[in-house]
């Protein structure tokens, strides 16, 4: 068992995925219809609990990507398993865990945007801000953090860890 230090509480996240769920709405409306695409594996918690919060005009999809294999560091490149869903026309919201290097969410909004999705937005989980450009920064994100490996809701180490209710820094 590793040693895991505590970053974020359940409570805690909960309480910024509902701050988070508002500005959706408010952004979005209640009308328009948004293509709530979900990465697996690890947006599925973030997109579980904040889909809960949101009405019913924002229709859950999902899609594998992954970037990182099963290092800690990241891969530099972008595996895709299966098929995107039909976005043409459409308001695409991405929810995902994390966004570190932005690696993943950048193609995946890349390719969205050439099969003709109208729109395309990121929320996130987690802004980590310390492999990127500051100017590439997701629209909508519920907590902040460093540069620490951290682990749960969603994010895993080699598979492990994802199913922790609250998020932990990996310590050694
Ligand atoms: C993780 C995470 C994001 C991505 C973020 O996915 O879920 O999709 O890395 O990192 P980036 O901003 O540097 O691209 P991973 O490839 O580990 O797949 P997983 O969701 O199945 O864990």
């Amino acid at each position: 068992m590793m040693n895991i230090q505590v970053l974020y509480t359940e409570k805690e996240i909960a309480c910024a995925v509902r701050r988070v769920a508002r500005e959706i709405q408010t952004h979005y409306g209640m009308e328009k219809s948004v293509l709530a695409l979900c990465l697996l594996q690890g947006g599925l918690w973030f997109a579980a609990d904040l889909l809960r919060l949101l009405p019913p005009n924002f229709i859950l999809q999902t899609v594998r990507v992954s970037s990182y294999g099963n290092d800690m560091e990241s891969s530099g490149s972008l595996e895709w398993h299966g098929t995107l869903p039909d976005c043409a026309g459409k308001e695409v919201l991405l929810i995902d865990d994390v966004m570190d290097t932005a690696l993943t969410l950048s193609a995946v909004s890349d390719d969205l945007r050439k099969q003709g999705a109208l729109h395309v937005a990121t929320a996130v989980a987690i802004n980590k801000n310390g492999h990127r450009s500051p100017d590439i920064q997701p629209d909508f994100y519920a907590l902040p953090a460093g540069n620490e490996f951290i682990v749960g809701y969603g994010m895993d180490m080699g598979g492990k860890y994802r199913n922790l209710p609250y998020i932990g820094i990996v310590t050694p």
